[in-house]
């Protein structure tokens, strides 16, 4: 064979027509210049002013239901009502008074080790509010000298929306020399905590916190030995209260005890209850029905969650421990029980108790349905890049509003598409659980102020809008509200005086 092979015209650039020479480099050009302008616009467009109103931002969302009055377009008519007139009661004469001081100070672990903390008197935990159903209660809040200003929020308490105590949101922080005063009624039983909600991230975990035992009219079990145990993080130093080694209760055999659990960390905390059976009797302060008798169960409380605990000393040694750390309690003999095993199952609330009827279930006819799906993207918060939080694809502030109307019946749909737990707390209210993942709850109605939700996890539930506001709705991660995981459930002409950012001084994360 002979001649030279046949190419086939092979395209080559140089044989590219002269338009497309010119085009293509400067369309990747044009293309690479969009793409600068577009990150500095979203960097731009995600800095927060020096202060602004929290109504003023978000995206409204009626969740199906009518589109009703949005509280910042209502700010000047007649006809909307100010945060700040949803108080408690002015007059009568308090049931239960108390002061608290906010101020930095140094406390004493059992060990011996001191740590230095920022506290209400004083004290971490702060001082113990007891109160009982129906008091009237009047809590001052004076700060001496935490220069970021202060709050007290009443977490799981459904208070007036002006006592919520929200910097920027209900009132302004009360700044050093300043006080305030929180009035009302409380129509609940259970076990709650109260915190500082101004730069909450730092201030709670610095120690300002304590915890709020609401009792029923007349005690139901009058014998019993009843504690509060709150589980925090001290620097790196694990405790349960002030216990951050081994700490013991004499108790008689016999007597009954209720250790209400509240996780005041931002991360979830576990327990094991040793050596003897227990019953968990209440969750996030409701009741549960006919609980059953547990053993070998690890107990999880997402953060800012509480579980109530009973059981009876036992003629051995029992004990509550904090586990991932070495704290222990034992209460009742001296000696160290059988230790539960890392493997033991976790306490599921879905399925424990038994069923009772409640105001409204999965069944019922919702005036709104929202979900509230969290997310990462890759974005702006307030001009710093990174991999934001996002709730329905939105950083915040764009995070959503939902616009309800007192009386409704509303459902939220909450899904976790993120790799991290997400404690997620509504203020004001209680949420029933409806389902998990698709499956309906089937133990005792399963009330929450602050719901757990695992990576891929899916909730529904439900609440009544009966408690007119602007209302917090967050994860207690407090370092993940801080970054942006926060929205707010607002009602219908509701307005807000007060402003957030850095010339307000109010940051209520
Ligand atoms: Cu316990 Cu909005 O907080
Ligand atoms: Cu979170």
């Amino acid at each position: 064979m002979a001649g030279e092979p046949v190419a086939a015209p092979a395209p080559d650039e140089r044989h590219a027509p002269w338009i497309v020479r010119v085009l293509v480099p400067s369309v990747a050009g044009l293309l690479a210049l969009a793409a600068v302008a577009w990150v500095a616009w979203a960097w731009w467009q995600s800095r927060l002013p020096d202060s602004y109103n929290v109504m003023a931002f978000g995206s409204v969302d009626y969740g199906g239901g009518s589109v009703v009055g949005h509280g910042s377009h209502q700010a000047s008519t007649a006809g909307g009502t100010s945060v700040s007139d949803l108080r408690g009661p002015r007059r009568g004469t308090p049931d239960f008074r108390t002061t608290l001081v906010a101020s930095k100070s140094t406390v004493r672990l059992q060990s011996g080790r001191r740590v230095e903390v920022w506290a209400f008197n004083g004290r971490v935990p702060g001082p113990e509010i007891r109160v009982r159903r129906g008091d009237l209660v009047e809590v001052t809040l004076v700060n001496r000298d935490i220069e970021d200003g202060v709050t007290l929020h009443s977490h799981g308490v459904d208070v007036p929306n002006a006592e919520d105590g929200v910097a920027g949101v209900t009132q302004d922080t009360v700044l050093p020399g300043g006080r305030r005063t929180y009035r009302f009624r409380v129509d609940q039983v259970g076990t709650f905590w109260y915190h500082s909600h101004q730069v909450s991230s730092e201030q709670v975990r610095r120690g300002l916190f304590g915890a709020f035992v609401i009792a029923p009219r007349r005690s139901a079990a009058p014998r019993t030995v009843d504690r509060t145990v709150l589980a925090h993080r001290f620097g790196g130093t694990d405790a349960l209260g002030l216990v951050d080694d081994r700490g013991a209760q004499r108790l008689r055999a016999g007597t009954r005890v209720r250790l209400r659990l509240v996780n005041t960390d931002s991360f979830p905390r576990r327990f094991a209850v040793r050596g003897v059976p227990f019953r968990v009797l209440a969750i996030d302060g409701t009741e549960v029905r006919a609980p059953t008798l547990l053993r070998r169960t690890i107990l999880e409380l997402g953060a800012g969650g509480r579980y109530d605990v009973g059981f009876t000393i036992p003629r051995g040694p029992a004990e509550l421990g904090l586990l991932g750390s070495s704290v222990t309690i034992a209460y009742g003999a001296e000696g160290t029980p059988a230790t539960a095993s890392g493997e033991d199952p976790v306490f599921d609330p879905a399925t424990y108790g038994a069923v009772a009827g409640t105001p409204f279930d999965a069944g019922s006819r919702f005036d709104r349905e929202f979900r509230m799906t969290i997310g990462q993207k890759l974005g702006f918060l307030d001009g710093r890049p990174g991999r934001q939080w996002t709730i329905n694809g939105k950083i915040y502030p764009d995070t959503p509003t939902f616009m309800v109307q007192s009386g409704e019946l509303i459902k939220v749909t909450i899904r976790n598409r993120t790799s991290v737990d997400h404690p997620m707390h509504l203020h004001g209210h209680h949420m029933l659980v409806l389902s998990r993942n698709g499956r309906p709850t089937t133990g005792s109605p399963w009330w929450v102020d602050t719901l757990n939700v695992e990576p891929d996890e899916t909730y529904e539930v439900g609440f009544r809008a009966d408690n007119p506001g602007l209302w917090m709705d967050h994860c207690h991660n407090l370092p993940h509200a801080r970054d942006g995981l926060v929205m707010h459930v607002a009602y219908a002409g509701v307005t807000t005086p007060y402003l957030i950012g850095g010339r307000s001084e109010n940051h209520p994360e």
